[in-house]
């Protein structure tokens, strides 16, 4: 029998139940909707350092100093049972220290880069917070063949740059008006493989990219070999229903590997930050390619 190497502090920290004296305040501080952890490091080992406020969580999450090229984190979380959404959000499946850390990635991030099914889905809004260094936040970069977005939604009329909206000259053209007039930066791409989407934000310089999903958008970027990151939330739900999972997209690729980075805990939510696997080089690939 194949032997699996389990990383060691992982097993002992994960042993948890025993100290639970922050569980009262913690259960407290969830139902208030915010975090104050602490939450515990357990990979990598470093158990000076187990304990993490939130104010640390920038320094967990830093990109590359300079990746050279966009480097495409993707952000998502998910119940137990691997559920995305629980009544076609996602809201149902946060935890404080998940808001915490979706929080921090936006700080982190030139760009936050979606797909319209979740702009829709979630009602998406403009990012509040200024990325860490600059007066403003990221703005929200939306992936649409369709154009099919309400200008009503918070994305063009609750925001503090305009949002940016990725579609192509294909898209009907009253929709892209409708768009600019409600204050959308609607740029007309010849295609929107991922390739062209990376380059268009890279001419931007735009290279910290925080994906925020959804699963279609996703299944793209790993089909094209562009997910340099993912950080995911394992809530600690079984959620069951009919949702998907956290990609969908063209079938016949060979799973890609990814390394263990980061492991957080909080109260049973598990913070997962996995990275490209060592030795795999990116190469953005076109639907149909050979790797
Ligand atoms: N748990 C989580 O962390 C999380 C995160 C995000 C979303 N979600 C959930 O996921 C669900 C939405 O799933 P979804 O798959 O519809 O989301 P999605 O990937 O955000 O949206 C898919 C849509 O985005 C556009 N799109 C994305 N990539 C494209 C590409 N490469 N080329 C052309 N168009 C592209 C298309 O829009 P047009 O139809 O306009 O052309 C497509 O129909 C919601 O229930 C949401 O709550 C969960």
């Amino acid at each position: 029998m194949r032997k699996v190497p389990v990383p060691f502090p992982l097993i002992t920290l994960t042993g948890i139940g025993v100290d639970d004296g922050g569980r009262e305040r913690r259960a407290a501080v969830a139902a208030a909707g915010c975090w104050d952890g602490p939450v515990r490091r357990l990979l990598p080992p470093d158990p000076a350092a187990a304990d993490l406020a939130p104010e640390d969580l920038p320094e967990v999450y830093a990109y590359p100093p300079d990746p050279g090229r966009p480097w495409v984190r993707v952000n998502f979380v998910s119940s137990l049972d691997g559920a995305v959404s629980v009544d076609g959000r996602s809201g149902g499946l946060g935890t404080p220290a998940d808001k915490a850390v979706f929080g921090t990635l936006r700080r982190l991030a030139d760009v936050v880069l979606v797909g319209a099914g979740t702009a829709r889905a979630e009602r998406y809004r403009g990012a509040r917070r200024p990325t860490l260094g600059r007066d403003v936040p990221p703005p929200i970069a939306v992936v649409t063949g369709s154009a099919a977005l309400e200008p009503d939604l918070g994305l063009f009329t609750d925001t503090f740059v305009p949002t940016i909206v990725l579609t192509t000259a294909a898209a009907p053209p009253g929709r892209r008006a409708t768009l600019r007039e409600a204050g959308a930066e609607v740029v007309e791409l010849p295609d929107l493989a991922v390739a062209t989407l990376l380059g268009e934000l890279e001419r931007r310089g735009m290279r910290r990219v925080l994906c925020e999903g959804g699963p279609g958008l996703h299944g793209d970027l790993i089909a094209a070999g562009a997910v340099d990151e993912l950080c995911l939330t394992l809530s600690p739900l079984l959620a069951a229903g009919d949702a998907g999972r956290i990609a969908h997209g063209p079938a016949g690729r060979a799973p890609e590997g990814m390394r263990l980075a980061t492991v957080l805990e909080e109260d049973g939510t598990l913070l997962l930050r996995y990275v490209r696997a060592a030795g795999r080089d990116r190469r953005i690939r076109r639907s149909g390619d050979v790797a």
